[in-house]
């Protein structure tokens, strides 16, 4: 059964340019993330520095420009100093956020190593929970200070005479959660982050500083807490940070791929109260969004309560994922696509073994998960400039979010590779979409290829034994005539096509 959409798209109709840094990730001392994920000297694939060269090529691949380090929860309780050092002097700790044990033997150099071998960049956290001011504007001295000071002779003395020059910095992590290591109300955490940031900013006046938001659309102190941490720093820093997490604990497949209608609305509040802060301060300056954690997360919660405490690299959040869980992720790409105006940096939460595009066996090997396929298409054809992508679809009702569309999609021109790409995903596990393409102001185009991730199975995965069960193809069914394209865009798929123009 097949029902009817279109797109309208019109080359003078843009919506903004895409920050890169939206295919961003996030690394986090939790689990098998760091150890035994992306470094394991025993390995037969270590390199001298420890590193998996199975892991790199794979997290390579996807193209990341930015990396979220060293967390997450783990963050608010980190002494950065017991990770930097001869390996041998490091101190085992207790890591009292995941209730584990810490080797320091991965710290800030290795981390900064390690983004060179992918050609990505760090955006590092400091601790606001455990410590403060102090320890911030230490740390950022130890990295980018070229030298003659303490802490930057240090460095040098550790085996790095040039400064790491890290732009992107994290003021704490989730602060407005109970959960989190130094919780606190939003006025304590503004005033905080605020010091911090000016600290901060004295020590190196050209890094760019993210303070935290909300760790969720339904955190009951959304978004007061945007409003009270905005007004004590808004000179101070330029990001706000946004975190979500679905699930489909319900197993309900509709309601599930819904969920990133709810990120519409996130994203709008957090702008309109950054724009009435702004108003409000009569302030020049733009705040722009950091959607710094984002991703499915589910699948591990049950059996993550048997893991015995205070072990090193525990199998924590081990998520192994759906097609389903693909088409979320989908979603949600194209859902911050069509956000571009206002969000600049987005990290998928996370990036080894923790809930992740990759997996690793210890010792073993190393596999993409189905969201990989996603991601890996959004961020090596979604770099351009956003085109407003008028849509009509059939819908379908929903508890949650009302009536949503089958059809989500977004249109990104690739302007230096003359290239325009649709990103597009049909909700209906009923039909698929007969899609009727009309493109304005390019002239004639040309198919380059129509790339499709479906299956059979919604729950089918992706293991070590049959790493491809859940895998594109680039069999889709487009036709092309001028400026018109005519698709068919299956049930329940994730579709990226490629136009020549
Ligand atoms: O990504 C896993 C955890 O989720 C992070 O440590 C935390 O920031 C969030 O709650």
């Amino acid at each position: 059964m097949a029902e009817k959409a279109t797109i309208k798209l019109d080359k003078d109709l843009k919506l903004a340019e895409v920050d890169d840094r939206i295919f961003g990730g996030f690394l986090e001392h939790l689990g098998r993330a760091i150890y035994t994920g992306i470094y394991e000297p025993e390995h037969p694939e270590a390199d001298g520095n420890g590193f998996r060269r199975d892991v790199i090529e794979l997290v390579d691949q996807l193209n990341i420009p930015v990396i979220r380090y060293p967390g997450g929860n783990f963050v608010s309780g980190y002494n950065w100093e017991d990770g930097v050092g001869p390996t041998e002097d490091r101190p085992n700790r207790l890591e009292l956020a995941w209730k584990s044990v810490e080797t320091n033997k991965f710290g800030i150099n290795e981390f900064m190593e390690w983004t060179e071998k992918i050609n990505s960049k760090p955006m590092m956290a400091v601790n606001l929970g455990t410590r403060g001011m102090d320890a911030a504007r230490n740390l950022l001295e130890y990295c980018n200070h070229p030298g003659g000071t303490y802490y930057s002779d240090l460095r040098r003395e550790h085996g790095y005479p040039e400064p790491h020059k890290i732009k992107l910095w994290c003021l704490g992590n989730e602060m407005d959660g109970p959960w989190q290591i130094g919780h606190k109300t939003a006025e304590e955490y503004g005033k905080l982050a605020n010091e911090t940031a000016k600290l901060m900013k004295a020590v190196d006046p050209s890094i760019e500083l993210v303070v935290c938001g909300s760790s969720g659309r339904g955190m009951p102190t959304f978004p007061e807490w945007e409003q009270t941490v905005l007004e004590h720093t808004y000179e101070n820093i330029d990001y706000i940070s946004l975190h979500q997490y679905f699930d489909n604990e319900a197993d309900n497949l509709e309601e599930y791929l819904a969920q990133t209608e709810g990120i519409n609305d996130f994203i709008e509040t957090v702008v309109t109260v950054c724009d009435s802060v702004k108003e409000e301060k009569g302030s020049n300056k733009e705040i722009h969004l950091s959607f710094d954690e984002w991703n499915v997360w589910y699948h591990s919660k049950e059996s993550d309560e048997e893991i015995e405490p205070w072990q090193v690299a525990p199998p924590l959040l081990e998520d192994v994922y759906t097609f389903e869980d693909a088409l979320v992720v989908g979603l949600m790409l194209i859902t911050l696509l069509k956000h571009a105006d206002r969000v600049k940096i987005a990290c998928l939460a996370q990036l080894v073994n923790v809930i992740a595009p990759v997996m690793t066996e210890t010792l073993g090997g190393a596999w993409k998960q189905t969201i990989y396929h996603p991601f890996f298409h959004a961020s090596k054809f979604g770099n351009g400039v956003v085109l407003q992508t008028r849509i009509s679809s059939p819908e379908y009702n929903t508890e949650s979010f009302g009536d949503v569309p089958c059809l989500e999609a977004v249109a990104v021109e690739n302007g230096s590779d003359g290239e325009l790409t649709i990103f597009a995903v049909n909700r209906s596990r009923d039909y698929s979409l007969e899609l009727d393409c009309k493109i304005d102001g390019y002239g004639d185009l040309d198919l380059i290829e129509h790339l499709v991730l479906e299956h059979d199975n919604i729950k089918a995965k992706n293991t070590a034994e049959n790493p491809d069960n859940v895998s594109p193809h680039s069999a889709g069914d487009t036709k092309v005539s001028d400026n018109r394209v005519i698709s068919s865009i299956s049930s329940l798929s994730w579709n990226v096509i490629r136009l020549k123009i």
